[in-house]
């Protein structure tokens, strides 16, 4: 794969540019709930403006099944960037509206994914898009795994094309974790189900020296080892699945204490026990688990982590996912985070900015640390 051409190769002046951004960020009562992808997005728009683009805006946001959903509209990003929201993103009234735009100016273009051309990626979604502009600029890193109009379509239909800063800074981080640039290379991967990173620890489990495992997947893989897990989650059907990659060439870490409690809501009655008993579930690795994913983070060189280690949205539950954040921090590995989740929880550690690369991709960047080729990227020539 070679390197795409930087926005800030191309002649801007008085051009209409389209970056098409990842803005699909979380709400909450109508307003955005985490804006790390909106200021994550903020240094090619800043760019643009400086060199005197008039500036499309565009993303999708969550999944309205093409058709127009209120409850989906980008207003409240608007609101947040303090920017204009176009009636829609085609068609002759954004047409005049861009018509009108002035060097500098931006107009956020309204949810993508209100046509079924977009996800479609159809030709005739493609042209109405590319009748809007001169320049196509691509910074949606969260959104290259999606061979859609907007993220591969317009990037062939348009003459010229080139990647946005955020874009550029996460290919090169990436690729780090990719090409494994320093051993030991120790992969901490969580969350709740296997089946959801099946593909990645399949991948991972070749090149990784030590694979950590926590959050409820990590209870598949204890009763592939024939240990008691009482009512924890766990995907039957991976069972086998989990057996065989017991056996892969890294070292599976598997946590050997654990947060207990008797459901979701009885945070009341945890307790840390080594061998969990069959009316309890687990939601959280325990102090020794942790001690032992802090050993192997002490002296790696690359780290990539994806998925919280308990039910960290819900304390005492997030002490695990806590503790694993700090040791994080306090190595020196090239570390990088990746997924939403993983996100939230590396921002709720307060020490977010002692990793070297906080990845605005979920499932993008499981995709290329897997090694995928990422219809995105492709489409700009990477
Ligand atoms: C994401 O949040 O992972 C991206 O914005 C892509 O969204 P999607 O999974 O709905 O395509």
């Amino acid at each position: 794969m070679s390197q795409p051409r930087p926005v800030s190769d191309l002649e801007l002046a008085g051009r209409r540019v389209f970056v098409r951004a990842d803005l699909n960020v979380p709400l909450r009562d109508g307003r955005v709930a985490d804006d790390t992808r909106i200021r994550a997005s903020l240094e090619t728009l800043a760019f643009a403006r400086e060199r005197g683009a008039r500036v499309l805006l565009a993303s999708h946001l969550g999944r309205p099944k093409g058709r127009r959903d209120e409850a989906f509209s980008l207003r409240p990003v608007a609101a947040a960037m303090g920017l204009e929201l176009a009636t829609d993103c085609v068609g002759d009234e954004v047409e005049a509206r861009v018509a009108k735009l002035a060097d500098g100016e931006v107009l956020l273009l309204e949810n993508l994914r209100f046509h079924a051309g977009e996800e479609a990626n159809d030709p005739a979604f493609v042209a109405a898009l590319a009748r809007l502009c001169d320049v196509y600029v691509n910074d949606a890193f969260g959104t290259a795994h999606r061979a859609h109009a907007s993220t591969e379509g317009l990037a062939r239909a348009c003459p010229e094309r080139a990647a946005g800063f955020l874009l550029m800074r996460e290919i090169d981080a990436l690729t780090r974790v990719r090409d494994v640039s320093e051993r030991p290379f120790v992969c901490v991967l969580g969350g709740a189900k296997v089946s959801d990173k099946l593909a990645v620890l399949e991948s991972l489990s070749k090149k990784a020296d030590v694979v950590a495992i926590g959050g409820a997947m990590a209870y598949t893989f204890l009763l592939a080892r024939g240990e008691p897990v009482g009512r924890s989650l766990v995907e039957p059907d991976l069972v086998e699945t989990a057996r065989r990659l017991l056996d892969s060439p890294a070292h599976l870490l598997l946590p050997t204490d654990h947060v207990v409690a008797a459901g979701l809501d009885e945070a009341a009655g945890a307790d840390i026990v080594e061998t969990i008993p069959d009316d309890r579930m687990a939601l959280d690795i325990g102090p020794r688990s942790v001690q032992q994913i802090a050993d192997v983070l002490r002296s790696a060189g690359t780290v990539f982590w994806n998925g919280p280690l308990g039910l960290f949205e819900k304390p005492p539950f997030d002490a695990g996912t806590m503790a694993v954040a700090h040791a994080l921090a306090d190595s020196d590995a090239y570390s990088v985070v990746g997924g939403g989740d993983s996100l939230a929880a590396a921002q709720a550690s307060g020490v977010a900015e002692r990793f070297s690369h906080l990845s605005t991709g979920g499932g993008a960047s499981l995709e290329f640390v897997e090694g995928r080729s990422l219809p995105g990227l492709e489409a700009l020539g990477a």
